[in-house]
């Protein structure tokens, strides 16, 4: 059996970042996090995120607005179409009246991908899909010393399988969120804060001084 799931749950614990989208398990509100967080950085999306949430605080609300008003939320953010297809999904969601509750319907919503359908249904219901990213390439390569490089279909098998194989399928929304933190703060891709991180003992990368190579990548 081995610690990684525990060590960086309890990572998490004394260093997570106060979020908004984390005080909540409503799956409308964890699903605008997620679309926001697609290609936007948390510093810039927080404040989106909050007045977009003010406006339009469940499905029906953003389902009953106009595009237009929708769209000036959304100004400033760059890759309008997450705002048209949240408002087209959120129409669909209306139309039957409750949120999507399994993964196969979250994932069928416009403008939601694995990563985003892994992520809402990990948090909101605590679902054991994990979320799998350049965060997670990262991490997973150096902790386990795996340098199958994560640009091709082989390497993108592998970490999926190692993903699926680390996440605690009692606490998966926990430990997404843990494992996009610790990629976002602590096993950033340069200089890594390895003299202080508890995965430090099992890390593979660590241990074979290995942390500057991985992960590994085909083309540069
Ligand atoms: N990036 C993608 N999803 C996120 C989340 N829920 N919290 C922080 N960063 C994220
Ligand atoms: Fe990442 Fe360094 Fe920790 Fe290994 S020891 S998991 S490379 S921060």
């Amino acid at each position: 059996m081995n610690q990684f799931a525990p060590l960086l749950i309890d990572w998490y614990e004394h260093n997570k970042r106060e979020l908004p989208w984390r005080q909540t398990q409503d799956p409308y509100k964890i699903w605008i996090s997620e679309v926001i967080l697609q290609q936007t950085r948390v510093a810039q999306g927080y404040d989106y995120y909050c007045r977009f949430i003010e406006r339009f605080p469940d499905f029906h609300a953003l389902a009953q607005a106009d595009e237009d008003e929708v769209m000036k939320y959304w100004q400033g953010l760059g890759y309008y179409s997450r705002a048209r297809n949240l408002h087209e999904a959120a129409r669909s969601i209306d139309s039957q009246e409750y949120f999507p509750k399994t993964y196969a319907e979250v994932r069928a919503l416009k403008g939601v991908g694995e990563y985003t359908a892994a992520a809402i249904c990990s948090i909101a219901y605590d679902m054991p899909y994990a979320v799998v990213d350049g965060n997670v390439y990262r991490v997973l390569s150096r902790w386990m010393g795996v340098d199958t490089p994560i640009d091709t279909s082989e390497g993108k098998k592998i970490f999926a399988a190692l993903a699926d194989e680390l996440l605690p399928k009692e606490t998966p929304g926990l430990y997404n969120q843990a494992i996009m933190d610790f990629g976002a703060l602590q096993c950033v891709p340069v200089s890594p804060k390895c003299e202080v991180c508890p995965l430090m003992d099992s890390c593979v990368a660590f241990r074979k001084g290995l942390v500057g190579e991985l992960p590994k990548k085909k083309r540069k």
